[in-house]
């Protein structure tokens, strides 16, 4: 059954202003439902499938977003910083009023794959250890890194606090003195590719996160791009 909601604080969570001030607007006819002006603030509706139009401009009432961004260089993954410019100072205000966060971070030198959501189960599901969702990570290595590293990754990594990762997956794509590799991990330990190769000895220099589960990163979107997740990509999120 349809969730009913009070229309001023629909339209004051949509950023219409204060509780104070949509009734206002209400009160002075600036909103209609369904094509009828309505001067009752406390009227009730259900936004997904009622019409609204505030000042004759079609109201888009959604609960949840879903935001790709190929994640630029030099700015933190977070909501706020008092340093630092964030993923989040990148989204018009039109996306603000749903107070998006990123699920996961990535550091502040790494590039690729972010999902920005206020989906906070969605974003749950992705992250938790239990559910070990791989991501994949482009990775460039000072350091020759051939195929016989294949199975050190695979057996897991011992890292500097001596825990022992979990399997990941290696792909060569050169190995040569800065040395081009896919890498598949399952979980998200604090900066974990770097330290996987700093355990061999070997510097990553250039990182980017490719996918995330289902979810690769739209190629067409340079760093600082971003764009809404289709309704198939969301479908597969939810389903992994
Ligand atoms: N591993 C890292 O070392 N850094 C990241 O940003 C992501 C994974």
């Amino acid at each position: 059954m349809a969730k009913l909601e009070r229309l001023d604080k629909v339209l004051s969570n949509m950023g219409y202003g204060s509780r104070k001030d949509v009734k206002s607007h209400i009160k002075n006819g600036f909103v209609k439902i369904n094509g009828k002006t309505v001067k009752d603030n406390t009227i009730k509706l259900d936004p997904y499938n009622d019409k609204i139009h505030f000042k004759d401009q079609l109201v888009n009432y959604r609960e949840f977003i879903y935001l790709m961004m190929n994640k630029p260089q030099g700015l933190v993954s977070s909501t706020d910083d008092p340093l630092t410019k964030t993923v989040i100072d990148l989204l018009p205000r039109e996306y603000l009023i749903y107070e998006p966060f990123p699920a996961g971070r990535l550091d502040k030198d790494t590039e690729g794959l972010l999902l920005i959501t206020n989906d906070g189960q969605l974003a749950h599901q992705l992250l938790s250890p239990k559910k070990g969702v791989n991501k994949m990570y482009y990775v460039e290595v000072d350091g020759y890194v051939d195929e016989s590293y294949k199975s050190n990754f695979r057996e897991g990594i011992v890292l500097d606090d001596g825990y022992k990762t979990l399997p990941a997956e290696l792909e060569i794509i050169k190995a040569d003195m800065i040395s081009k590799v896919n890498l598949t991990i399952q979980e998200g330990k604090y900066h974990q590719v770097k330290r996987m190769f700093e355990s061999i000895s070997m510097k990553v220099v250039f990182l980017k996160r490719i996918s995330m589960g289902p979810l690769e990163l739209d190629n067409s979107l340079e760093p600082g791009e971003f764009r809404e997740l289709t309704e198939e990509e969301i479908n597969l999120l939810n389903n992994c």
